[in-house]
C-alpha cells in the first residue's frame, strides 16, 4: 500500500514543510494535520511526520498511544527506516509517521551523536520522492527535535495567533532559521506565515494583520484560519476536520491554505530547481513588535551569525 513515485510526476523530490513556532498553542498541530489532509484531499501523496513527543498529530489522526509502534523516535535513533514507520490513514493519499512520548529522550540521547541534526533528513531521504508534500509537526521548543525538522525541510510554515503579542518571540525563531541556513541547510525558505484562530471582525485582529503584512510582505498567507469549534473537536474523534465536518469553516480554510501553497509551488515546479524561496529579514525591532515602516522588509541586511558550533550548543 505504499505510494509509488508516479504519484508525484511534477515534483520528483517532494516538498518538505516544517510547521514550526516555539510558542505552544498557536495552532501548529491543527495546521499540520489539516494542511496535510487537505493536500491529500487534493489528490497529492502526502506524508505527515509527528516530530513532537506530545504526539498530538498522531492521536489527532486516531492512533492511540503505543510504545511498541515504530515512530519518529526510531527514525532519529537510526533504529528503523521511514518505510517501516509509515502508517496508512483514513485518507487514501495521506500517510503518517507517528510519534510517542519516548521521543523526548531523543533530545538527550542524541546530544553526543554524530550528525545528530541530520537524522530526520537522512531518515526521510529514501521515501521523499514518493510524496509531493511532507509535513513535519514540530514541538513547542527550539530544541534538537525542531532543529532536525528544520534541517530536513525545504521551508518553514509559521502559524501565528492573530493577537497583540503575535510577534513576540518570532525573532528568536527567525534567528534560528537564519543560523540553520548558514550552517546546516542553506536552501531553507519560509513557506509562509499563517494567521490562526483569527477573528477578522475585531479591530485588533485587523491591526495585527496589517502589522504582520508590513513585516512579512508576501510571505503572509492570504488565507487566514478562523477560530472554529470543529477544528478543536475533530482531533478528539481522531479525524482531520475535512473528514469530521467537511463543510465547516475550519475545514474549508485549510483546504484554501493547501490550495494557496500548491499554487505557490507551480512556478517553482515548472522552472527547476523547485526549491528556493525569497528570503525575509530575520531582524526585528528589539521590542519584538514590527515597525510600521509602510514597506516590506524583504531586503534588509541579515545580522552576522555565530558559528555553527554555537548554534548547536544553543539548540541541543
Ligand atoms: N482555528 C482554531 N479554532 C479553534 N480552536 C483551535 C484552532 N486552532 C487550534 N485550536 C485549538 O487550540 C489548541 C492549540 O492548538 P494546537 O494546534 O495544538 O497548537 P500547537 O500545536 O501550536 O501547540 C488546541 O486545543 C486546538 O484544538
Ligand atoms: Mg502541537
Amino acid at each position: 500500500m505504499l505510494p509509488c513515485s508516479s504519484g508525484s510526476p511534477k515534483n520528483p523530490m517532494g516538498r518538505v514543510i516544517a510547521v514550526a513556532n516555539q510558542k505552544g498553542g498557536v495552532g501548529k498541530t491543527t495546521t499540520a494535520i489539516n494542511l496535510a489532509a487537505s493536500f491529500a484531499a487534493a489528490e497529492v501523496n502526502t506524508l505527515l511526520v509527528d516530530c513532537d513527543p506530545q504526539s498530538n498529530a498522531t492521536s489527532g489522526l486516531g492512533f492511540p498511544k503505543d510504545p511498541d509502534r515504530i515512530s519518529s523516535y526510531h527514525l532519529l535513533m537510526g533504529a528503523a527506516t521511514a518505510e517501516e514507520a509509515l502508517l496508512t490513514t483514513e485518507l487514501e493519499q495521506l500517510w503518517l509517521i507517528p510519534a510517542h512520548k519516548n521521543l523526548i529522550g531523543a533530545n538527550i540521547e542524541l546530544v553526543d551523536a554524530e550528525g545528530r541534526e541530520f537524522r530526520m533528513r537522512e531518515a526521510l531521504a529514501p521515501v521523499r520522492d514518493r510524496f509531493q508534500f511532507v509535513v513535519l509537526d514540530c514541538p513547542p521548543a527550539l530544541d534538537l527535535l525542531t532543529l532536525n525538522a528544520l534541517v530536513a525541510a525545504d521551508a518553514v510554515l509559521i502559524p501565528m495567533q492573530g493577537e497583540y503579542f503575535a510577534l513576540e518571540g518570532i525573532s528568536e525563531l527567525l534567528d534560528t532559521i537564519e543560523r540553520i541556513r548558514a550552517a546546516l541547510n542553506p536552501p531553507l525558505g519560509i513557506e509562509g506565515v499563517v494567521l490562526t484562530m483569527f477573528d477578522d471582525r475585531t479591530n485588533l485582529a485587523q491591526q495585527v494583520m496589517r502589522e504582520l503584512k508590513n513585516y512579512f510582505g508576501e510571505k503572509l498567507c492570504t488565507t487566514t484560519i478562523p477560530r472554529n469549534i470543529r477544528l478543536a473537536e475533530a482531533p478528539s474523534h481522531g479525524m482531520a476536520a475535512l473528514v469530521y465536518d467537511p463543510r465547516s469553516k475550519g475545514a474549508e480554510s485549510y483546504i484554501r491554505l493547501a490550495k494557496e501553497i500548491i499554487e505557490r509551488q507551480l512556478p517553482a515546479i515548472s522552472s527547476q530547481p523547485p526549491v528556493g524561496t525569497t528570503e525575509i529579514s530575520t531582524t526585528l525591532p528589539a521590542s519584538g513588535q514590527a515597525e510600521d515602516t509602510g514597506e516590506h522588509r524583504t531586503d534588509t541586511a541579515v545580522e552576522e551569525l555565530p558559528a555553527a558550533a554555537d548554534e548547536m550548543d544553543k539548540t541541543a
